[in-house]
C-alpha cells in the first residue's frame, strides 16, 4: 500500500494530521516526526499533542495529508490510529526524535552564525538546547491512500 516514493515524501515534508470528534468536530495539526515503519503502518511521535490525543480517545479515524513540493507529490491517507505509550514502538519513537532533534540542531546552529539580531539569535539558541520526549507513539493503519497531484 505504501510504496517507497510515499515514505520517501512522508519522512521529508511536514504532514497534517487530522482528527475528529465522536460528533464530528474536526481538528488539523503539522507533524514533522513522522516515519513510515512498513508498508502499511506509519508512526508519528506525539511531543506536544493535545486536543490530538483527546480526540484519538473517542475517535481513531485519522487522516494524515503531506505534499513534496520538490518531487510534486502529494497524498491523502486514511486509516485508523492507536496510541502507543511503551514497548518497542515507544523506544522507536524515541531514537526518531533523538536522531531528528540533532539535524534540527545542526540546521539551527547554521542559522544563529548568521543572524544579526541579538533577540532573534538568543530565541535561536534557547530553541537549540530545547529537550523534547516522546508521551507516546500514534500509529496509524493504513486503510486507503489518495495522490493529490
Ligand atoms: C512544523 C511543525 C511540526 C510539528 N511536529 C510535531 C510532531 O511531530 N509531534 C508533535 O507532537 N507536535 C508537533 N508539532 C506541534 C503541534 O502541531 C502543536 O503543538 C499543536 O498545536 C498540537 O495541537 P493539538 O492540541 O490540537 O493536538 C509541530 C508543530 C510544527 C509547527
Amino acid at each position: 500500500m505504501l510504496d517507497e516514493e510515499m515514505k520517501e515524501v512522508l519522512r521529508r515534508n511536514i504532514c497534517y494530521f487530522a482528527t475528529s470528534t465522536n460528533d464530528g468536530k474536526p481538528n488539523v495539526i503539522p507533524v514533522g516526526l513522522v516515519e513510515p515503519i512498513d508498508n502499511s503502518r506509519i508512526l508519528l511521535v506525539d511531543v506536544k499533542m493535545n486536543k490530538t490525543r483527546r480526540n484519538l480517545e473517542e475517535n481513531d479515524a485519522v487522516a494524515l495529508a503531506v505534499t513534496d513540493f520538490e518531487k510534486l507529490r502529494a497524498y491523502q491517507f486514511k486509516g485508523k490510529a492507536k496510541v502507543v505509550t511503551e514497548g518497542e514502538l515507544l523506544e522507536k519513537a524515541k531514537q526518531i526524535l533523538e536522531k531528528r532533534m540533532e539535524i534540527r540542531k545542526e540546521r539551527l546552529k547554521r542559522r544563529i552564525e548568521i543572524e544579526d539580531n541579538p533577540e532573534i539569535k538568543k530565541k535561536l539558541e534557547e530553541m537549540a538546547e530545547r529537550k523534547m520526549r516522546p508521551k507516546a507513539t500514534i500509529v496509524i493503519k493504513v486503510e486507503e491512500v489518495y495522490p493529490c497531484m
